[in-house]
C-alpha cells in the first residue's frame, strides 16, 4: 500500500498509537522500569553518558520531544535546565504536570503532535532532547528533522539517544543473536507490533494495536543534513538500557551487553547535531 502522505495525514496511525500510549500510561507509572519512586526520592532517570555528554545544563533551555510522562524532562530540570516537554498523550502530560508539582520542579508540558511542535510551543531552545523509543513512532524523518531545526536556536544542539535500528531486527525469543524483522520498513509501517511491553504487560486487547517504523541510521542522518543541521557525532553503543535477553550482562554503567563469547551488536546510538 503506498504511503499517501509521508506526514501521515489521513492515516489512522496517529489515533491508533495515541490510544495505545494513553492505555499504557497507568502501567508505566507503576513499573520498575521507570521507577517513579526513585525519582521522587531524588534520583535521575537519565543515563550517565547523557549527563556527561551535555555537561552543565544550568540555565539552558531544553525541549524534550515525545517526553512520555516527563521523567527524563524533569531529570534535566533537576540538573538546572529550563525544560519543556511535549507529547501527544494528554494523559501523559497530565501525569507529568502532577509529578512536577509534587517534586517542586519547574517545567512546561504541552500536549501536541511532534510534527506540530514549532507552532504548539512558539519558542526556540538551546537543546532539543529526544529518544529512547521515540523515532519508531514517527513515519517521516525528513519532516521530523525540519521540526528539530525549527525548534533550535542558532548554535543550538540536537541530542538524540535512541535504540539502534539493528536492535529492532532481533528476535525477542532466544538469546538476541537471531534476526527476525526487516531493517527497512514497508511504507505503511509495521502494524503487527501490538502494544509496547518493555515496562509491563497490556491489560486491554482493544487498545493494543500500534504502527511503528524502523528508521535506518542513514535515513536519520540524511534527514538532518537535508534540514541544514551539522552532524557532530554518531556513536553506536554495544549496550542496551533494557535487559532484553536473559543472557545479557550488566556493565559498570548500568547498561546491558551481550555476554562474553557472543557477538557484540549495536543496541543503541547517540547522535549529536548542531544548528
Ligand atoms: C517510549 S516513549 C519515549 C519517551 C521516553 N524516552 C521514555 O522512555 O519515557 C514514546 C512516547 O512518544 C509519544 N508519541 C508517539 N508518537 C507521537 C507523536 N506523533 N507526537 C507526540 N508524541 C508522540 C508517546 O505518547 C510516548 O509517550
Amino acid at each position: 500500500m503506498p504511503r499517501q502522505d509521508k506526514g501521515g495525514q489521513g492515516e489512522d496511525w496517529r489515533e491508533q498509537n495515541r490510544a495505545m500510549w494513553d492505555a499504557t500510561l497507568p502501567g508505566h507509572l507503576k513499573s520498575p522500569v521507570y521507577d517513579v519512586e526513585a525519582f521522587r526520592a531524588g534520583a535521575l532517570s537519565l543515563q550517565k553518558h547523557e549527563v556527561e555528554d551535555l555537561g552543565d545544563v544550568r540555565g539552558r533551555s531544553l525541549v524534550h520531544l515525545q517526553c512520555h510522562f516527563g521523567l527524563d524532562t524533569l531529570s534535566w530540570a533537576r540538573l538546572g535546565a529550563q525544560v519543556t516537554g511535549l507529547d501527544f498523550s494528554g494523559a501523559a502530560m497530565a501525569a507529568a504536570r502532577a509529578l512536577a508539582a509534587e517534586t517542586g520542579l519547574e517545567a512546561r508540558f504541552v500536549t501536541a503532535d511532534v510534527y506540530d511542535a514549532p507552532s504548539a510551543l512558539g519558542e526556540t531552545y538551546d537543546i532539543v532532547y529526544t529518544g529512547v523509543g521515540a523515532l519508531p513512532w514517527l513515519p517521516d524523518m525528513d519532516r521530523w528533522a525540519r521540526v528539530v531545526r525549527d525548534l533550535l536556536k542558532p548554535g543550538g544542539e540536537l541530542y538524540l539517544f535512541e535504540f539502534h535500528p539493528v536492535e529492532w531486527m532481533l528476535d525477542e525469543a532466544g538469546d538476541g543473536t537471531r534476526l527476525r524483522y526487516s531493517y527497512f520498513t514497508p511504507p505503511e509501517g509495521f502494524r503487527e507490533g501490538g502494544a509496547v511491553t518493555y515496562a509491563g504487560g497490556h491489560e486491554s486487547e482493544s487498545d493494543a494495536s500500534s504502527v511503528q517504523w524502523n528508521h535506518p541510521l542513514g535515513e536519520v542522518v540524511t534527514a538532518l543534513i537535508h534540514a541544514g543541521l551539522t552532524i557532530m557525532e554518531l556513536r553506536e553503543l554495544d549496550r542496551n538500557i533494557l535487559e532484553s535477553w536473559e543472557s545479557m550482562v550488566k556493565t559498570e554503567d548500568g547498561l546491558y551487553a551481550m555476554p562474553p563469547g557472543k557477538p557484540s551488536l549495536p543496541f543503541m546510538y547517540v547522535l549529536r547535531a548542531k544548528c
